[in-house]
């Protein structure tokens, strides 16, 4: 795909959403979306079936599904693997991190390198285990080199974290680093001043806290993110 056709698809899915946004705020729960058929001469498209309607997936199963062979953006281009998000479908914690890296790529599952083990850490001093959360990232593809992930990017693959949510219906998520925060709760406060105060995701509760991978550069944050995550088993608890 060029950049040209790129950024004007990207346009044409962010002018979709607002459509959409501006629907549910009418109070619209759901859209029924009709196949688009060409116009065709009557004798050519006797026989044929015309409109399809197709359902927004229900399941984490059929979203993953669907998402097979994604070629939203050209992420699509250097990964090995889709990592779409790994636990449980019935959690009352999601974990959400930025995008995957190198070995996450390669295994297709979140959190699986060093910062992955450190974030096991945290969820064992937590009393938890990686099959009682769901833990997932913003971007479902690796950016190369692990650079950030950029903002056309962010735009086109939240929408798959936002149904990753409506499914599972969390009590609570805790967004890890800044991307994860930013895109969720739509603010460019800096994650310092964002962590440790209870925010709001579509009703859900969310704590952001610093990313497991900045805690490995910098140790001493992880005092305040241990006094985010009492605040998470409190309100887990209550
Ligand atoms: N960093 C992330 O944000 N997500 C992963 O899955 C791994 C590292």
């Amino acid at each position: 795909m060029t950049d040209k056709l790129y950024h004007e698809c990207h346009d044409l899915i962010r002018q979709g959403r607002a459509v959409l946004q501006e629907l549910q705020e009418w109070g619209f729960e759901s859209v029924t979306v009709t196949a688009f058929e060409p116009t065709e001469p009557a004798a050519a498209s006797a026989g044929k079936k015309t409109a399809t309607a197709v359902s927004a997936p229900e399941t984490l199963a059929e979203l993953e599904a669907g998402l097979q062979g994604c070629q939203l953006c050209p992420l699509c281009q250097e990964r090995k693997n889709i990592v779409f998000g790994q636990g449980n479908p019935q959690a009352d914690l999601v974990l959400v991190g930025e995008a995957p890296g190198r070995e996450e790529d390669e295994r297709g599952y979140p959190f699986v390198g060093e910062a992955g083990r450190l974030l096991e850490k945290i969820l064992f001093a937590m009393n938890l285990q990686r099959e009682d959360v769901y833990i997932c990232n913003v971007i479902k593809c690796r950016p190369p080199h692990n650079r950030d992930p950029e903002a056309g990017e962010i735009a086109t693959c939240e929408q798959f974290l936002q149904r990753q949510l409506e499914i599972i219906k969390p009590r609570l998520v805790i967004t890890l680093g800044r991307f994860a925060a930013h895109t969720l709760l739509q603010t460019a406060e800096p994650i310092s001043r964002l962590r440790g105060h209870w925010k709001e995701y579509r009703g859900i509760a969310v704590m952001p806290t610093f990313h497991p991978a900045y805690l490995l550069r910098n140790p001493a944050g992880k005092r305040e993110v241990w006094q985010d995550m009492k605040q998470v088993m409190q309100r887990l608890q209550g």
